[in-house]
């Protein structure tokens, strides 16, 4: 059945961000799609509870507290999915945020940018590389970035989120022309997604009206939009898909996108 190449079982999937959001959901769906799971934030609780999700779906899952921007905590993580499961077929590098880099020109300094880049981009660098070895191993791999939007729309106070995020889009295609035919990398840009990150938007009646109105599907988009996105470009319902930035935003491409984003930069908190 043509359904069954959007299974994964047998598959061992790695995701940062894992806590919440959307790269909870996407644990969780691919978990559903018979995949054991390496569910990685910094919030042991967080990745705990997911982690039980995962294992009550029948799935294997491996909890891990580690900071995505530090190397050597990112290095522990691969060796312990080595020890536990000996392998791994999936990795998506999900964790981002704006971080001390959203702001403006002014008040973003060298330090705030980095911190920035270093969140979304130098991230997910890292953790491919050392997770190469790994995935190279595999029958057939993949890599899966979570970029944004924000990569080609255009607006105030997002310079280096937006930059690290375009930053995203390219590594993504260089690395997939570097690593064919064996592994294959992809990435997502979402729009505005209903998540914690977003509750801003999501408490302020206003603010969502203002938000929704530049959304042709009339609605911020839910994590599992994401997760299916991203359990498309995981499997091998997508195997002569590589190097491709997947937009799932409910059609704001074809607006003025930075509309909707001065509203969140006149209203998100700065420096999160
Ligand atoms: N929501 C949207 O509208 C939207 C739109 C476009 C792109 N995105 C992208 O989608 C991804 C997920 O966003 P989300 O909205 O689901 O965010 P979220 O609800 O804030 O969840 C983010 C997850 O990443 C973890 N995380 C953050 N920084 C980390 C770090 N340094 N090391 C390890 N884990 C870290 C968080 O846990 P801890 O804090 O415990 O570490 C949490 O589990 C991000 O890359 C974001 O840029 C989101």
């Amino acid at each position: 059945m043509i359904i069954d190449r959007f299974r994964l079982d047998g598959r061992t999937a790695l995701i940062t961000g894992a806590g919440k959001g959307i790269g909870a959901r996407i644990a969780t769906a691919f978990a559903e799609m018979g995949a054991d799971i390496i569910c990685v934030a910094r919030t042991q609780s967080d990745v705990d509870e997911v982690a039980e999700q995962v294992r009550a779906l029948g799935r294997q899952a491996l909890a891990v507290s580690c900071d995505v921007t530090d190397e050597a905590g990112l290095a522990a993580l691969i060796d312990s999915v080595e020890v536990t499961f000996g392998k791994l077929d999936i990795l998506v590098n999900n964790a981002g945020a704006p971080g001390k880099g959203y702001g403006s020109l002014k008040k973003v300094d060298k330090a705030r940018f980095e911190h920035t880049i270093d969140i979304n981009l130098t991230s997910a660098y890292t953790l491919t590389h050392l997770a190469l070895p790994l995935l190279q191993k595999a029958p057939e791999a993949t890599i899966v970035n979570v970029s944004s939007a924000l990569a080609w729309m255009v607006d105030r106070n997002f310079s280096a989120y937006a930059a690290a995020k375009a930053g995203m889009n390219q590594m993504t295609k260089v690395m997939s022309y570097e690593l064919a035919p064996k592994i294959r990398c992809n990435a997502i840009a979402p729009g505005a997604i209903e998540t914690p990150s977003t509750a801003f938007i999501t408490q302020n009646e206003q603010m969502l009206n203002d938000t929704t109105r530049w959304i042709p599907m009339g609605r911020l988009g839910q994590p599992d939009d994401i997760a299916l996105a991203a359990l498309y470009l995981a499997s091998p319902a997508s195997a002569f898909v590589s190097g491709k930035v997947l937009e799932v935003d409910g059609g704001m491409v074809a607006l003025p996108g930075s509309a909707i984003q001065t509203t969140l930069a006149m209203s998100a908190p700065e420096g999160q």
